[in-house]
């Protein structure tokens, strides 16, 4: 028989702590309702003790869903655990994740404590969060590098404690298979009262293990999986919830484990995803990659012609990827544009439908065909990015093989309007020059390129820059038709985050 495998997605949590993946309030309250609609079973919005913007995230979050459980993280500490429930008492089906390092490593150097001490605070903290809410989850951080003594000690207090899930990450990537296994399989001989909560794994992608990781976890009794869309998150990010997820269902005779994720709503959710935190997905990555069910040879080409199954093992429809039949163009009523907007995973006002159809109509004069990248791209301007500080109102740029690049640049910062001119070394670099002089910002530009996403001469162009300013990283994305008018947006984009970093999410804690 198969069994159900719970999918807590931490895409808002450390899907967000991928260098430059900052999202605003909009933005991660779209992808929330988003993860709703693929079926995750629990959503981890934030950690509120990090900032007050973090704290405000998680609330809204947890205010509006109506089915996934919402939780956010925090140390085994008092406080964070109290803001824990303070953002997240008013969801329907609420939760706190705490959590202590207990590898010695991270006990002598980071937490300069001693195992006692690790242990009471385990004990402290579970009571705690158990006392203000009946879900809690409890994390050995660092569990694969613990000495496994330790961790079992650990994790027993968490269980006395009354925790009803354990974690056990691979904080670093730093596992493989058959160890995980090994792990999940001692705790489960070791600890009294395990067969009563439910065993969950985070695994990191170091080493590129991370959902191999997380499945021999499941062989060997877990029962969560932690992931993130795209497999985004620190460092090398986290485990792919696709790729698990998809794995599970390809290979159902071979594992016999289900979950509850509507897979049409993969696709749509990972590009969200990368337009949301401005991080591309890698042509060929696994599910949702450009090159994933791309046939480049002959040889396959025909196959999948005369058979699909040749060489494809996922249908691409299973994952939403078939494209509608249905052209959107300068004809197109508002009743299809809604529908495509909705069918994209956006749920939006009338006032905001209304707002994106005139940007909508507008593309639609100069462009034969709009493309859902195009809908998605004026989704983010006119409604998940209204409320930045800065807005790019118009840039024309003279440029060519015999004068010096000037670019004039009209933008509204905050709700006020001005413009200036500016030369650079090309067309790119005299509208950045522009942009930055307005703007009186200086940011290092770490990277920048230009990319088509979309076919035809009159393909849109996507831009993408990241940024670095007072330590702080931002990625920014911008597409349009000009490629010109695409890279002055990806710099606004960017700076945008900049200023929500430096403002709004003013660390107090960092992880
Ligand atoms: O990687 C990790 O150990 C974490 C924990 C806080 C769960 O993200
Ligand atoms: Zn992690």
């Amino acid at each position: 028989m198969s069994e159900r495998v719970i999918i807590f997605d931490t895409t808002l949590r450390d899907g967000e702590q991928s260098p430059g993946a900052t999202m605003s309030h909009q933005e991660k309250l779209q992808l929330a309702k988003q993860l709703e609609k693929l079926g995750v079973d629990i959503i981890e919005a934030g950690f509120p003790a990090s900032s007050e913007g973090d704290r405000e995230g998680v609330k809204r979050i947890a205010k509006e869903l109506r089915n996934a459980r919402v939780v956010g993280l925090a140390r085994a500490v008092a406080e964070d655990i109290e803001t824990v429930w303070r953002s997240v008492e008013k969801a329907r089906n609420p939760g706190i994740h705490t959590f202590i390092a207990t590898s010695d490593l991270h006990l002598k150097h980071k937490l300069r404590m001693s195992q006692d001490e690790v242990l009471e605070r385990t004990g402290k903290a579970v009571s705690l969060a158990r006392s203000l809410s009946d879900w809690v989850e409890f994390s050995c951080e660092d569990a694969t590098r613990s000495n496994p003594d330790f961790l079992c000690r650990v994790v027993q207090t968490a269980v006395d404690g009354g925790a009803g899930t354990i974690n056990v990450p691979d904080t670093v990537g730093y596992s493989y298979p058959e160890e995980m296994a090994g792990l999940i399989r001692l705790l489960r001989e070791k600890v009294k009262g395990i067969e009563d909560v439910v065993i969950s794994v985070h695994c990191h992608n170091d080493l590129g293990l991370a959902v191999a990781n997380s499945l021999a976890a499941l062989k060997a009794g877990a029962r969560q999986v932690e992931c993130t869309v795209n497999g985004i998150g620190e460092r090398a990010g986290n485990a792919a919830l696709e790729e698990i997820v998809m794995l599970l269902k390809t290979r159902k005779e071979a594992f016999a484990f289900h979950t509850g994720i509507v897979t049409e709503q993969i696709f749509h959710t990972s590009r969200m995803v990368t337009s949301v935190t401005g991080i591309p997905v890698q042509p060929n990555k696994a599910i949702v990659g450009a090159n994933a069910f791309a046939h480049e040879s002959g040889i396959h080409q025909d196959g999948v012609i005369k058979e699909r199954t040749t060489y494809e093992i996922i249908d691409p429809a299973s994952l939403g990827i078939a494209k509608s039949t249905l052209v959107l163009g300068k004809h197109s009523g508002r009743n299809a544009f809604r529908e495509r907007v909705k069918d994209l995973g956006y749920d939006l006002t009338q006032i905001e439908i209304n707002r994106t159809f005139d940007r909508f109509k507008n593309l639609a004069d100069r462009k034969k065909t709009v493309f859902d990248e195009d809908i998605e791209a004026i989704v983010a301007e006119e409604v998940l990015r209204a409320s930045e500080k800065y807005k790019l109102v118009s840039v024309t740029i003279m440029s060519g093989s015999d004068v010096v690049p000037t670019a004039t640049v009209r933008m509204e910062i905050d709700g006020k309007e001005c413009h200036g001119a500016e030369l650079g070394n090309g067309p790119v670099d005299a509208t950045y020059n522009t942009i930055l002089k307005l703007t009186g910002r200086r940011p290092k530009l770490l990277r920048f390129s230009i990319s088509s996403i979309t076919g035809g001469t009159d393909a849109l162009g996507e831009a993408t820059i990241r940024l670095e300013e007072k330590g702080n990283l931002a990625m920014g994305k911008g597409a349009h038709e000009d490629i010109l008018v695409a890279s002055a947006m990806a710099m606004v984009n960017a700076l945008n985050r900049l200023d929500y970093l430096s403002n709004m999410l003013k660390p107090s804690v960092r992880l």
